[in-house]
């Protein structure tokens, strides 16, 4: 009995660490209150951008890191996007935390999403982005954004926009400077079709 209470106890111990590490130190209970002001566009199926109009990301299950990450380039304007900017203009880094661990919480979509592009053609292409995102878009490297879920439209627009250098980022810069627009549209639909993917915060 003492010896099954200690393993349990370790097993916390160890997964408490690596949870830690993994997740940042961020509350998902407050993340969810704090998340009240980004719900009006995040938490709404299928709602979009005004001008250009594209999905707004799916948020859920996207990793941690990340989202910090991605929170700070907006709030330093280093991303270009106005209500982006506004949004995270306030934000401190327990805010980012906490919100971020608040995302990280939802469960993977429970069947793959419907497209409109080929994803036969954006599978063998997808290749060149398995090494960091994962063959499947699902990789754990915490950095790295999760693309399995994620809406086709707006993966087309990000990687337009690393194109043109409206969203600057050396690594993926140099990774989609050479697609053709047939090769952006073929693999925005294979990765949007993978399975356990990105959800609309509160959809599951
Ligand atoms: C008025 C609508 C709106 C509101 C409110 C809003 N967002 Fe956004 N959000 C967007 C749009 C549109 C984008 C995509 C912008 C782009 O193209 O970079 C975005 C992008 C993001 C991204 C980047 C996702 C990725 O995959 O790179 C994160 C993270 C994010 N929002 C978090 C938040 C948080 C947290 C709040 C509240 C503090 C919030 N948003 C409020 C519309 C909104
Ligand atoms: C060497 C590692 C690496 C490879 C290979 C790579 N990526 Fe990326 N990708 C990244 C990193 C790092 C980011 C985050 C950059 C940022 O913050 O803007 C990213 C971001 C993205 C995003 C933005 C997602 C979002 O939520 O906004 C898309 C889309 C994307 N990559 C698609 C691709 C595609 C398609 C390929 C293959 C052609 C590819 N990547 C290959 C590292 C990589």
């Amino acid at each position: 009995m003492i010896r099954f209470v200690l393993r349990q106890f370790v097993t916390l111990v160890v997964c408490g660490a690596l949870a830690g590490a993994a997740q940042a130190a961020g509350d998902p209970v407050a993340g969810k209150a704090k998340f009240a002001t980004c719900a009006g566009c995040h938490a709404i199926p299928g709602y979009t951008n005004a001008y250009p109009t594209y999905h707004v990301p799916r948020l859920g299950g996207q990793h941690p890191d990340y989202i910090v990450a991605a929170l700070k380039a907006y709030q330093a304007g280093e991303r270009r996007h106005p209500t982006m900017h506004a949004n995270a203009f306030s934000l401190n880094e327990q805010d980012m935390q906490d919100i971020a661990a608040y995302l990280a919480s939802f469960q993977p979509a429970a069947a793959p999403y419907p497209v409109r592009g080929d994803v036969a053609a954006g599978k063998i292409k997808s290749a060149a982005c398995a090494a960091c995102h994962g063959p499947d878009g699902n990789a754990n490297i915490p950095l790295y954004p999760r693309l399995a879920g994620q809406h086709e439209d707006y993966l087309r627009k990000v990687l337009q926009d690393y194109q043109s250098g409206a969203r600057q980022n050396a690594i993926m810069k140099g990774l989609a400077t050479p697609l053709s627009p047939q090769d952006i549209a073929d693999l925005a639909a294979y990765f949007a079709s993978q399975p356990k993917g990105l959800v609309v915060v509160g959809e599951n």
